[in-house]
């Protein structure tokens, strides 16, 4: 549901949740800036990854790593020779196409058989790096990228996605460094170091938050294909053979993180690589369905020993431990989860979204709400003193200051309530609650709900732990 999207993305620039980046320069193309309350609600789901990864497992602990790394780093990985896409430039336009997302799309306006066989010949030829295939592919099929006429395309090109820069001095050829594309290899080159001083036993986790870049050749998708972007990644390192059961785990355990988070199962699934990366031995995506189709969010992968062994090549410091359970060296297996927080952020806005009808045979009427679960919404609780005397906003400024070392409150006099309510509908605050009259003579308040509009009378003195007791 295309519209869908685009009401979805008008919506998060009118509410101070996503901007284009320096928009009063037109923008940057797949860079996009956090509002007020996106800058919330991306916090809100980092720290719930953050502490269900962390302080919820005895053998998890976190890092942050830098985002500039030797840059041989790079070289071992793999993703100096390994990392690049496929693309196809259009001659006449100049314009530049990933040949999967190209294919895709075409495929998309055939019949089911016809679609399947077109998506199973192009991941053939990814598979075998077939470039030439690719380009008769797209030929073959007829491929368009315009409204008319025949294109005239370039070769099939391997295209890396690594954004480079210069250290320090500019003419030093050895200085050219990367921004990191992955947060993994932050925490692969610090395994020795966290191993030791956190004195890990095998099995254990290094968890990391952190940005990476990479120059996608994007079609117009929002924050979903972002050129900076963050990631929420977890390296798990195990004891070699037992990758089979740990990834079973881990995939079993990341879909009950989503899960908890509320969503409708429905919504989910999971969806196994046909090609796998250049680093892995599995690899599955947990795909959540967008409105503009299931798309993935997070990546499940068994990573064998390639990235510590190829670490241990390059740098030729050990990259082994010690097992004394069975009295063994080894360089040990990891399971990584890895997951976009800015995906994240769309998908928990995509799931949030509602526009509602609410009218009555007297009136027309309706409201778009965000009905996020109560723990990320950038704003609990919305505190409107009904009129803006009888020293109404007295007493709901002292509700602020009881309330906003605990949680994030907003304090709104203007308006008529009605309004104040669809704007805080709007960004998905959970409760308002309106200070009245009847307040002052017997400390009772209206708490309003967010999802089903009701209301109800309580003490004043119960607001505070009753959000508290929600946002938990
Ligand atoms: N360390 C493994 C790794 O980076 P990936 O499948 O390339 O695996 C993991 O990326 C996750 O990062 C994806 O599932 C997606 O949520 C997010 N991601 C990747 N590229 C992205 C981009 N250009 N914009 C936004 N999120 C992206």
């Amino acid at each position: 549901d295309h519209n869908k999207f685009q009401a979805i993305i008008s919506h998060c620039k009118e509410y101070g949740f996503v901007f284009p980046s320096s928009e009063i320069y037109d923008g940057l193309s797949a860079v996009y800036d956090y509002g007020q309350y996106g800058a919330e609600l991306k916090k809100n789901i980092r720290d719930y990854w953050w502490k269900s990864m962390t302080q919820m497992h005895e053998n998890i602990v976190g890092i942050d790593a830098a985002i500039f790394m030797h840059p041989t780093t790079w070289k071992a990985s793999g993703h100096v020779d390994g990392f690049s896409d496929p693309m196809i430039d259009n001659k006449d336009s100049k314009k530049r196409y990933r040949v999967d997302h190209l294919i895709e799309a075409h495929a998309e306006t055939l019949p089911e058989a016809e679609s399947d066989a077109l998506l199973q010949q192009m991941n053939a030829l990814l598979a075998a790096d077939d470039l030439a295939g690719l380009k008769k592919l797209i030929e073959d099929n007829k491929i368009k990228c315009t409204v008319s006429g025949t294109v005239n395309w370039t070769d099939v090109r391997q295209f890396n996605l690594m954004f480079s820069t210069q250290l320090g001095s500019v003419t030093d050829e050895a200085s050219e460094i990367y921004l990191r594309p992955e947060t993994a290899q932050g925490i692969f080159v610090n395994f020795l170091n966290v191993q030791k001083t956190g004195r890990m036993k095998i099995p254990f986790g290094i968890a990391q938050i952190g940005k990476a870049f990479r120059n996608e050749i994007v079609a117009r998708q929002f924050i979903f294909r972002m050129r900076e972007f963050e990631q929420m990644e977890m390296q798990f390192f195990i004891r070699p053979g037992s990758q089979e059961e740990w990834y079973a785990y881990w995939k079993q355990e990341r879909m009950k993180w989503h899960l908890s988070l509320g969503t409708d199962a429905a919504k989910y699934r999971f969806k196994d690589h046909e090609k796998l990366a250049f680093y892995a031995d599995a690899a599955v995506d947990i795909e959540y369905d967008f409105p503009i189709g299931f798309k993935e969010v997070e990546g499940i992968h068994s990573r064998t020993d390639h990235d510590l062994g190829r670490h241990q090549e390059f740098s030729k410091k050990k990259m082994q431990y010690f097992d004394p359970e069975i009295n063994q060296n080894y360089t040990p297996y990891v399971i990584e989860t890895s997951i976009g927080l800015d995906r994240m952020f769309l998908l928990t806005v995509c799931n949030a979204y509602e526009e509602q009808d609410l009218s009555t045979p007297e009136k027309q009427d309706s409201r778009v709400v965000l009905k996020f679960p109560a723990k990320l919404a950038p704003i609990k609780l919305a505190i409107f003193p009904l009129t803006k005397r009888d020293g109404l906003p007295e007493i709901a400024r002292e509700l602020m200051d009881q309330c906003k070392s605990s949680f994030y409150c907003y304090y709104e006099e203007k308006d008529t309530i009605g309004k104040r309510y669809r704007r805080q509908d709007a960004i998905g605050t959970p409760f308002c609650v309106t200070i009245d009259h009847q307040t002052k003579e017997d400390n009772t308040v209206t708490i309003r709900y967010r999802d089903n509009m009701e209301q109800e009378r309580i003490p004043l003195s119960q607001v505070r732990e009753k959000v508290l007791a929600a946002i938990l």
